[in-house]
């Protein structure tokens, strides 16, 4: 296949949908691509150019094939117990001792919202223990994926999503008809955007946790250094983020960040 048509296929759907090839592992979206072009039994580029040009609902469906948006409530249950014992209680003690009342969470390509909502849920039931820390609690989340962030915004999932959320959760935070709605008191303190990751959203400031996990693997390495900056400049010092499991911070970026629990992936800005 023609590296040449190739190069104008990244071009044009730069122009037309703003997703910026050149931040991502070149193989996997080619994969993805071939993927679109053997469902249309089309053959070449230059021919897959044409018919995005010609067939409306094409460019969806590439969009859905170029994003993977798997995910599920409290997804590695292990990072969430560790988020739990060991980042919000200092979470909370920092706050408490400069008497700051708003914390702040970002979940970073959260897909259809399992993680935003997890990590709400989360908090308010930490919270609920601690009847002496009275904090105002805002989680933005954000994905590129406007179908995902659409599902977020309804709040309805099927059971399969929530095979990972503690029973006394889902009795508590979800209504149950068929399919399984989330309860006002979570959906309230979720903002969802459909926003690039990079782009330098003002709300996304002075944060104290950045959940950016399954994200960063399909960035190459250039863009995902530049992401770590970002997430320096976002967050509070003392701050959090967390990666995937299969993701980790490696060269100068070491510097900004420190391990706190290296197989959670869980770093804290220094
Ligand atoms: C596999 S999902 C991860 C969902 C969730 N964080 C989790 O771990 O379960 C990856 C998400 O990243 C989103 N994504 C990829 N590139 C992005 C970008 N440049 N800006 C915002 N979201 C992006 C995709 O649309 C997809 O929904």
């Amino acid at each position: 296949m023609g590296d040449e048509y190739f190069e104008v296929l990244k071009a044009k759907i730069y122009k037309d949908t703003g997703f910026d090839f050149s931040r991502y592992k070149i193989r996997p979206l080619k994969r993805r691509i071939a993927v679109r072009m053997r469902a249309n039994k089309v053959k070449t580029y230059e021919d897959y150019i044409k018919l995005l040009n010609s067939k409306a609902d094409e460019y969806e469906k590439l969009f859905e094939a170029l994003t993977v948006n798997v995910t599920e409530f409290f997804r590695n249950r292990e990072t969430f117990d560790a988020i739990e014992s060991s980042v919000l209680p200092r979470i909370f003690q920092s706050k408490n001792e400069k008497n700051e009342s708003l914390l702040k969470v970002w979940s970073a390509g959260c897909s259809s919202g399992e993680e935003a909502y997890s990590i709400a849920i989360m908090i308010v039931e930490c919270l609920k223990n601690l009847p002496g820390y009275r904090f105002q609690l805002k989680i933005y989340a954000t994905d590129l994926d406007k179908k995902s962030i659409l599902k977020a915004k309804n709040g309805i999932y099927d059971e399969l999503s929530l095979k990972g959320c503690p029973s006394q959760y889902i009795k508590k935070y979800f209504s149950i008809n068929h399919k399984y709605k989330i309860s006002n008191t979570i959906k309230n303190i979720v903002e969802f955007r459909c926003e690039d990751l990079f782009y330098d959203d003002p709300d996304l400031r002075n944060l104290d946790l950045i959940l950016c996990r399954n994200v960063l693997i399909y960035f190459t390495k250039d863009f995902q250094n530049d992401l770590f900056s970002k997430f320096y400049e976002r967050l509070k010092t003392g701050g959090y983020v967390i990666l995937g499991k299969v993701e980790g911070m490696l060269g100068d970026v070491r510097k900004l960040f420190q391990p706190v629990n290296v197989k959670e992936r869980i770093y804290q800005k220094l």
